[in-house]
């Protein structure tokens, strides 16, 4: 492939503008606080939702932006860089959400369903995880049973970004589990469904103000118009959407590291040991230069995956490769910007604290670090 460079793409320059604007004016004065208090950005997301980062890859006909996953990606950054919570809410709605029910969904799911939904007047997650099963979604336990008319549903979900504050639920159940992954089928739920309950919310180290939620299922009844794809294919819907959500969690990584990377900049310049700014000490040089380079590698390769899935090539392994990078870069930048702060760095005043504490989840989220190298090197070995 050729390379491919959005900056010098003109509708993608504006795009990054605005996005940048609109996190710096609207988003990063209140992340501080969401952080601190835990609360959903309500007023946030109904801005976003204005601006059609709700559901930006959906169709216009479908209520969505019809943008490309490169710009996706951008906006992406841009909303991370400002709040990592926002982010999260924001790409679960897009890429686990919006994706799978414009890919595998029916006309009439696409009109109930995903037109509120990409306009951001809903709000959906995506429960494939479950207690025992997270890294190995193959061996869900959730249980679907036929009934008439559609199918009752059974189980446990736990780390469900947005389960609290969702409308609709992209939900993972196994219907008949003797055939292993191939009895895996995807369904819509409405999360006003009775016995659709919020067990819990997770009290977690960073990204607070996004909801993790432990869902139960408890006799949930979906009708036959709620499953998504056909049946047994609920495991490839998974994973096939988690290749994107590779994308934009990568982003929110590098959005994350861009601000604490700012931040340092802003610091060391003014920040004054030995009679000068410490910006003019080379031990914090070569930190600035290393982040830098770190951060241009994982924006490459985040845009690299991004064109792929946009020219419809295969990108299963540049998702993979890119949610590494990116969320080892953010771990790692975000380490070294507390250092360039001293213990300045270590207070909740300044912002590196909370990007240090945010970065964590972005190597754990829809595939461990761990997973994406089994993803790359079954890709590059053969499984
Ligand atoms: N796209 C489409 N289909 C795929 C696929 C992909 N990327 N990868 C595999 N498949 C298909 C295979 O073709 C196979 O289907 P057939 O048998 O019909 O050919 C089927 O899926 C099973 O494939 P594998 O045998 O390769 O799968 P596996 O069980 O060995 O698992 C894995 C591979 C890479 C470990 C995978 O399970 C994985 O990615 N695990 C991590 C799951 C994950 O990311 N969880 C996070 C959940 S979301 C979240 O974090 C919560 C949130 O709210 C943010």
């Amino acid at each position: 492939m050729i390379l491919y460079w959005p900056e010098q793409d003109e509708s993608k320059k504006l795009l990054q503008e605005q996005a940048r604007e609109f996190a710096k004016k609207e988003i990063a004065p209140h992340a501080a606080k969401f952080d601190q208090t835990g609360e959903f950005p309500v007023e946030v997301i109904r801005k976003l939702s204005d601006m059609g980062f709700m559901g930006m890859m959906v169709n216009e006909q479908y209520g969505g932006c019809g943008f490309d996953a490169v710009s996706y990606a951008i906006a992406l950054e841009e909303t991370a860089a400002a709040c990592a919570s926002t982010a999260v809410i924001m790409s679960v709605n897009n890429s686990l959400v919006c994706v799978p029910l414009e890919t595998f969904g029916t006309e009439e799911q696409k009109r109930e369903i995903l037109i509120p939904l990409a306009q951001g007047k809903k709000l959906g997650c995506f429960a494939l995880s479950e207690p025992g099963h997270g890294s190995d979604p193959a061996g869900l336990k959730c249980q679907a049973t036929k009934v008439s008319g559609g199918y009752k549903i059974n189980g446990t979900k736990n780390w469900i970004t947005n389960g609290k504050e969702a409308d609709y639920c992209i939900l993972f159940a196994t219907l008949d589990k003797t055939k292993g992954h191939k009895g895996i089928c995807a369904f819509v739920v409405d999360t006003k469904t009775k016995g659709y309950q919020v067990a819990k919310i997770e009290d977690k180290l960073g990204i607070t103000a996004s909801s993790t939620a432990q869902l139960f299922f408890d006799d949930v009844f979906v009708p036959d118009n709620g499953l998504l794809g056909k049946e047994g294919q609920g495991l490839r819907i998974a994973l096939s959407t988690l290749d994107g959500g590779r994308i934009g969690i990568a982003a929110q990584a590098l959005g994350i590291a861009r601000c604490a990377f700012d931040a340092s900049k802003k610091f060391a310049l003014e920040r004054e040991q030995f009679g000068a700014p410490i910006a003019k000490l080379q031990a914090i040089q070569f930190y600035i230069a290393e982040m830098a380079t770190e951060i241009q590698a994982a924006r490459l390769l985040i845009w690299y995956a991004a064109k792929r899935k946009d020219m419809g090539l295969s990108y299963t392994k540049e998702a993979a490769m890119a949610k590494l990078k990116a969320s080892e870069v953010a771990m790692w930048v975000t380490t070294k910007a507390i250092q360039v702060h001293g213990g300045y760095g270590y207070t909740k005043e300044y912002v590196v604290e909370r990007n240090f504490r945010d970065a964590k989840v972005t190597e754990i989220y829809e595939g461990t670090s761990e997973i994406q190298k089994l993803v790359i090197a079954a890709q590059e070995l053969g499984k």
